[in-house]
């Protein structure tokens, strides 16, 4: 299980999560919503340390890891997929997976398998090896920034802003790997402003203003007018 318990974070003198919390249970597909703003990246930047909590918990397989590093993290399986995708442009779709890889660099052997799965869960990669990730469209870069995460071998998997700017046709693809991804095991973090991906989720957060105003889980996920009126205020 993963858990962000009543966090406070902020950047200098700007607070931004008043006591933010969720509970996802593993092999759950959990989407954070919200407005642009809101707090989501915040949120699930806190969870991976790339932002520094001033009171909280974030615990993770019971512990409370906010006092670990970035590194320490991602060693343990949580890992993210930032907002933007940020691949090496100037290097092949392979090369890209391998940095994904650098806590298992010394097991070159691993890396090989890793790899090879990466490309049946992303099989758009896999025709695409040797090209330059910059030369590759931006759903194929989407999914090579999730691969790239995957190399790091994930028990808990953010993705920030997956579906921003893509196609209908290449988000609903994305949308099903996350869900593939869970049902595997994984526990998968969305960051969206796409109501769409709760189609995928066994929960939904909304969030407003560094909180978590609503959870939906069950049929609620389907209840368009509840969403809307969320977003609505
Ligand atoms: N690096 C930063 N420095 C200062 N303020 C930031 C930074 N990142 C985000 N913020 C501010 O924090 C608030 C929440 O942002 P963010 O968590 O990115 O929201 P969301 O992901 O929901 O769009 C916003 O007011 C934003 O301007
Ligand atoms: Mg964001």
């Amino acid at each position: 299980m993963v858990e962000l318990d009543d966090l406070h974070a902020g950047y200098g003198a700007l607070p931004v999560l008043h006591g933010f919390s969720i509970a996802v249970e593993p092999g759950q597909v959990a989407v954070l919503l919200g407005l642009n703003g809101a707090g989501k990246s915040t949120a699930v930047k806190a969870l991976c340390g790339a932002v520094a909590t001033t009171s909280g918990a974030v615990r993770y397989r019971g512990e409370d890891i906010s006092g670990w590093s970035t590194a320490t993290r991602v060693k343990a399986g949580v890992v993210m997929v930032p907002e933007g995708r940020r691949v090496f442009g100037d290097l092949s779709v392979e090369r890209n997976l391998q940095v994904g890889s650098w806590t298992q660099r010394r097991n070159s052997k691993w890396v090989r398998g890793q790899r090879e799965h990466v490309y049946k869960v992303l099989p758009r990669l896999d025709e695409r090896r040797n090209q330059l990730a910059g030369n590759l469209s931006g759903g194929e870069q989407q999914m090579l920034a999730i691969g790239r995460g995957l190399m790091a071998n994930p028990t808990v998997l953010v993705i920030d802003e997956a579906s921003l700017g893509l196609a209908p046709v290449i988000v609903k693809e994305i949308l099903k790997i996350a869900r593939a991804l869970a049902d595997d095991g994984t526990t998968v973090l969305l960051v969206e402003q796409n109501v769409g991906a709760l189609e995928v989720a066994d929960v939904g957060f909304f969030v407003d203003q560094g909180e978590v105003t609503a959870t939906l889980r069950g049929k609620q996920l389907k209840d368009g007018d509840r969403i809307r009126s969320l977003y609505l205020g």
